[in-house]
């Protein structure tokens, strides 16, 4: 049996190879052509230490103290020469992917539909044409090029990994050039490229309550995991807020209540800043997060919203004196997300 072993390298870059029933992930990687940091392949060296994030594993007992410590081993590190995983797992790999030889994966795509949601957001589907060649971890994003330019822009994928269509959300920006394209020349079949995947902000393993906030087209990426939790399942309660400025921000609401009555955990909430809104809930999302929510702090935080949204929140929970035990965020721009 073959597990899914995903690399998420130190500049965002991930790759998600196969490792064989006992294999070790070293092995693994560089029969997938890429050459993670080694030197001895004996455990004695420690040039192959990464952390993994998420998975199980046999680390085994042949390497030295010096290599990896009781308590390197405890928090989660791994030497990929002597780790063979026994599930799927995540690994962080601390140099960037140029540093094991990995090119930028290039996909191709047809465009499928663009949907202009309102003035401010636009839905854009892709027809892939190697699904199966496009491996991502739910809430990581690509680097789209604009058609006729050698631009590029980076969006989150709102669809599930498998699909085989990918979806993105894109903020309608005036005088933006992917938007631009977008709402004035695309048209079904044209052809488009992007690389990737990337970004570190993914959804972990769920193993208490989880507290989703989304600003405007942030919601993508919590789109994505949400998609698979819906397939997964999950016992954990899970609650969404998503907040936007003006009413015609607000999108994929049909959506949202699809996948929570997939999730019998999930609840949700929308707000609207605009105080000329006839929304029910004003305000932010922090408004709107109460205490049962934070769950005095034993939950996971996936926030996906522009940098004084991430700081608001920061903030916000600094004043309660609430600290979850995992803040995963990603800040975007007007056009692009920055990663964490
Ligand atoms: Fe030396 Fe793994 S390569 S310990």
């Amino acid at each position: 049996m073959a597990f899914r072993i995903a690399l998420n390298f130190e500049d965002g870059a991930t790759r998600i190879i196969d490792c064989n029933d006992g294999e070790k992930v070293l092995n693994a990687a560089y029969r997938n052509k890429i050459n993670l940091p080694m030197d001895c392949s004996d455990g004695v060296c420690g040039t192959c230490k990464c952390r993994c994030e998420q998975g199980s594993y046999d680390q085994g007992d042949e390497y030295i103290e010096d290599a990896l410590s009781e308590d390197e081993a405890a928090e989660g590190m791994v030497l990929t020469c002597q780790m063979v995983p026994s599930s799927d797992c995540v690994i962080q790999v601390p140099v960037p992917s140029s540093a094991c030889k990995l090119k930028p994966a290039g996909h191709e795509a047809a465009v499928a539909s663009v949907e202009l949601m309102s003035d401010s957001t636009i839905i854009l589907t892709l027809d892939l044409d190697t699904p199966e060649a496009l491996a991502f971890l739910p809430g990581q994003y690509v680097n789209l090029t604009v058609p006729g330019t050698s631009e590029s822009r980076a969006y989150s994928f709102s669809s599930k990994p498998g699909a085989e269509q990918a979806s993105f959300l894109i903020r309608n920006v005036p005088g933006g050039l992917m938007s631009g394209w977008l709402s004035d020349q695309a048209k079904g079949g044209d052809r488009m490229r992007f690389a990737g995947p990337n970004g570190s902000f993914f959804l972990r393993q769920v193993e208490r309550p989880l507290v989703m906030l989304a600003g405007g087209t942030g919601l993508a990426p919590l789109l994505s995991m949400l998609e698979i939790l819906a397939d997964r399942g999950t016992d954990q309660p899970i609650h969404l807020i998503y907040g936007v400025t003006h009413d015609g921000d607000l999108v994929e609401v049909d959506r949202i209540n699809a996948l929570a009555a997939r999730l019998p955990t999930m609840t949700w909430a929308s707000c609207v800043a605009d105080e000329a809104s006839a929304h029910p809930l004003k305000g932010y999302v922090t408004h709107h997060l109460s205490d049962d929510h934070l769950n005095a702090g034993d939950c996971d935080v996936y926030l996906c919203g522009p940098p004084p949204m991430v700081e608001a929140v920061r903030l916000f929970l600094k004043d309660k004196g609430v600290e979850p035990a995992h803040f995963y965020y990603e800040k975007f721009a007007a056009s692009e997300p920055v990663p964490a």
